[in-house]
């Protein structure tokens, strides 16, 4: 791989990890798994070390994840709260061991070995044995207040038992118990409401929560492992700390061990992996700790976490099961995907009788037939999959699946046509069979679906089995026909069977009509995105909504035809340059045209960078450009317009008039004087700037405060300008 190309794949990697940060720790809405978010963020630090050059303070292997949501208070940690290394293998435990035994100049270490829970990470601060403060993790050195959520967890005590320090910060965990989330996620279902995806997502969304009454009905638990600040000094070892804990009256885990040595924690390990599966809360791994609370401090810690401690995680469940069929779902997109029927199994607290298959290509290069003996794996949040065949002990005549065939060359749902499109795939581009009817029944329940889920317009209530009942009795087409359900048909809706009928009823259709009524306030980013354009995400939608005031003007938009007339001059400026060697030109007077034509192609570009399409994202590009537009053209885009025009929804975008920093990028660096560093941030967004992490040449201004570090050499090294919190707000217009 060249630096280049490096550098490439590392950028990448980056916005991929930091995507999916976001979706776990803001959101709790993880769409991979915990092992396959730790492979890809292992591969990027993996490339990072390979490739220091590009190493970067603002890169997620440098940071911890920040779990911090609007809506409340900020506090600081007086003590850091870090995030622990982890490893899914024996070698990278032993060889961390022996980096202390160097470290420390001794191999008579103990360690403690505890569960890892799977939770979600919380500091409650005790002053004088009380309660004062409960804090999310947040960005590590500042967190959530949460306060008023965690005082509506039972088994946390408002007061610490027997003596206590004057100040303590006791780490923990808040989770859900599995018990819990089964009642929740059956209340749920009964309401025909989107399902919960796992335990410790739902934890982390519950205490996150500005609804405090909807928290208490919830119930979270909670267990403490550890302490931050404390003063005066309360413990010597880990252990000791353990049994204080608990001498406080505070819940703790069940067992840990205390040994000494790699192959005595080694053992522990495997113990705890033989009895984890019955604990409350979920494990996903042991925790090992020097025991020695002055060793930990001599071993020390790196920027996120300490040298002292290192999570081994444990590999998820898998199970051998037959596969009895694969079955054909059409999901809101069109795209065809293999479901796996499988002989029900019991795995990770469940049965499972179906499981994803990807897609074909993974079928063929796993080599997986129908009736064949396979392995699944339920990687606790997300849906099972197969990961592997037998083939050697396959039944003779199994033949290799082929999706076509097995569809019979048209969508099973609505019998129309069938056509190969590319696709993004996790192992990169693929192929798929995609049905080509829009108006497709299964599209349809998918779309209406979507719009309704908590990442579109939230429109609780809404899940995928009356979304289907909607789609089916033909009450709703697009979407928005969603807004003439009255709430009587909707009342009535039945989601059983002629026999066993099960209405949806008074109350969950009440808050339906609630729900949607809510939407209609909702900015154009979020609608943009409900309404399932062709191509566009949420990071697209985003950048859309604060592009354009209206759906109408994304229709007919002169910033995205600006970006595809940019695409055509770049291929005309490449294809017809007069050096070309694919495309030389023809002759001496050939060669003066095209200088001539290449001067005003230039310029034309010049004028549109500096102009219409400065500080464009590259999120905004020629494909995104070209479907948007197609899609509003066309039949259904302008059929959506319509429904909304006569049902009066209008959503606003969030475009500010062209702003003071249109088009200049910022780097922040150092703790400014009043102003938080999000609230900079905001003001050059909302001044229609950006922020980038690193600085270069491309660099408008590096706003630096006190103590700025390396980004602020990086910038007088380039002669970029370095400007002040007073500047700033002076350049701002205040
Ligand atoms: S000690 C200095 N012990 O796992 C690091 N953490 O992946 C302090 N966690 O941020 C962490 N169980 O939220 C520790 N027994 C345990 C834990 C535990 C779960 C969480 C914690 C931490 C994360 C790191």
């Amino acid at each position: 791989m060249t630096p280049a190309e490096a550098r490439q794949r590392i950028v990448e990697l980056r916005a991929e990890v930091a995507r999916h940060d976001e979706l776990y720790h803001r959101k709790a809405q993880p769409e991979i798994s915990d092992f396959d978010y730790d492979q890809l963020k292992r591969g990027l630090a993996e490339l990072e070390a390979r490739f220091p050059e590009f190493t970067s303070a603002d890169s997620p292997t440098q940071r911890v994840g920040d779990d911090r949501v609007q809506g409340f208070k900020e506090v600081a940690h007086r003590q850091r709260m870090l995030s622990l290394d982890n490893t899914y293998n024996e070698t990278e435990l032993r060889a961390w061991h022996a980096r202390l035994v160097r470290l420390l100049e001794t191999d008579d270490l103990r360690f403690t070995v505890e569960p890892k829970i799977d939770g979600l990470a919380v500091s409650l601060t005790y002053e004088s044995g009380k309660l004062v403060r409960a804090v999310t993790r947040g960005r590590g050195d500042v967190g959530d207040d949460i306060t008023v959520n965690a005082v509506t967890i039972q088994s946390l005590p408002r007061e610490l038992r027997g003596a206590a320090p004057r100040v303590v910060e006791i780490r923990g965990e808040i989770y859900m118990a599995q018990a819990e989330f089964d009642r929740l996620n059956a209340e749920r279902a009964a309401a025909g409401e989107e399902l919960y995806a796992n335990p410790r997502n739902t934890a982390a969304g519950t205490i996150k929560s500005l609804d405090t009454a909807e928290v208490a009905r919830r119930k979270l638990e909670v267990v403490l492992y550890g302490l931050g600040y404390c003063e005066p000094e309360a413990v010597r070892t880990q252990t000791r700390l353990q049994q204080q804990l608990r001498a406080w009256g505070l819940p703790v885990v069940e067992k840990y061990w205390t040994v000494r040595g790699i192959d005595e924690v080694w053992s522990a390990i495997g113990e705890l992996d033989q009895i984890r599966r019955g604990f409350a809360y979920g494990t996903d791994g042991a925790v090992v700790k020097l025991d020695d609370i002055a060793q930990q401090r001599e071993a020390g810690m790196t920027d996120k976490s300490p040298r002292w401690a290192i999570a081994y995680k444990y590999k998820p469940d898998t199970a051998r099961t037959r596969l009895k069929a694969i079955t054909i779902q059409v999901g809101k997109t069109g795209i065809l995907s293999p479901v796996a029927e499988l002989e029900p199994v019991f795995l990770s607290l469940s049965t499972i009788s179906r499981a994803t298959l990807h897609n074909e290509d993974e079928i063929r290069r796993k080599d997986i037939r129908v009736g064949d003996l396979v392995e699944i794996e339920r990687a606790g949040e997300v849906i099972p999959a197969v990961l592997r065949s037998f083939p050697e002990e396959r039944l003779a005549g199994a033949k290799e699946f082929d999706l076509f065939q097995a569809v019979g060359g048209k969508c099973p749902v609505c019998g129309e046509k069938i056509a190969r499109v590319a696709v993004d795939t996790e192992s990169g581009l693929g192929a798929a069979w995609k049905c080509q009817n829009y108006d497709c029944r299964a599209q349809r329940a998918g779309r209406l679906g979507f719009f309704c889920s908590r990442r579109a317009l939230a429109i609780d209530g809404l899940g995928e089995t009356v979304a289907a009942k909607l789609v089916e009795l033909d009450l709703v087409r697009d979407p928005p026909d969603l807004y003439d359900v009255s709430l009587e048909t909707l009342a009535t809706l039945n989601l059983g069977t002629v026999e066993e009928q099960r209405v949806f009823g008074e109350k969950n259709a009440t808050k339906l009509v609630a729900a949607r009524e809510a939407a209609r306030a909702l900015p154009l980013e979020k609608w943009l995105y409900a309404l399932s354009v062709p191509d566009v995400g949420e990071t697209t939608a985003r950048e859309l909504g604060r592009r354009h005031r209206s759906f109408a003007e994304v229709a007919d938009s002169k910033l995205l035809r600006a970006v595809l007339r940019k695409a055509e001059l770049e291929e005309e400026k490449e294809r017809e340059s007069p050096g070309s060697k694919k495309n030389p030109p023809k002759d001496d007077a050939d060669r003066e045209r095209r200088k001539a034509r290449r001067s005003e192609i230039e310029a034309e570009l010049a004028t549109l960078n500096g102009g219409i399409l400065a500080g464009m994202p590259s999120e905004l590009g020629p494909a995104v450009a070209a479907s948007t537009l197609e899609f509003f053209a066309g039949v259904p885009g302008k059929r959506l317009l319509a429904k909304l025009q006569k049902l009066g929804i209008d959503p606003q975008g969030t475009v500010m008039a062209a702003g003071a920093f249109t088009g200049k990028t910022f780097v922040l660096t150092g703790t400014l004087p009043t102003m938080k560093r999000e609230e900079a941030e905001q003001k050059i967004l909302a001044a229609g700037g950006k922020v980038s992490g690193s600085v270069s040449k491309k660099t408008s201004y590096v706003l630096a405060g006190a103590e700025a570090g390396s980004k602020l050499e990086k910038a007088q090294a380039l002669g970029v300008a370095v400007i002040g919190e007073t500047e700033f707000l002076k350049l701002l217009g205040r």
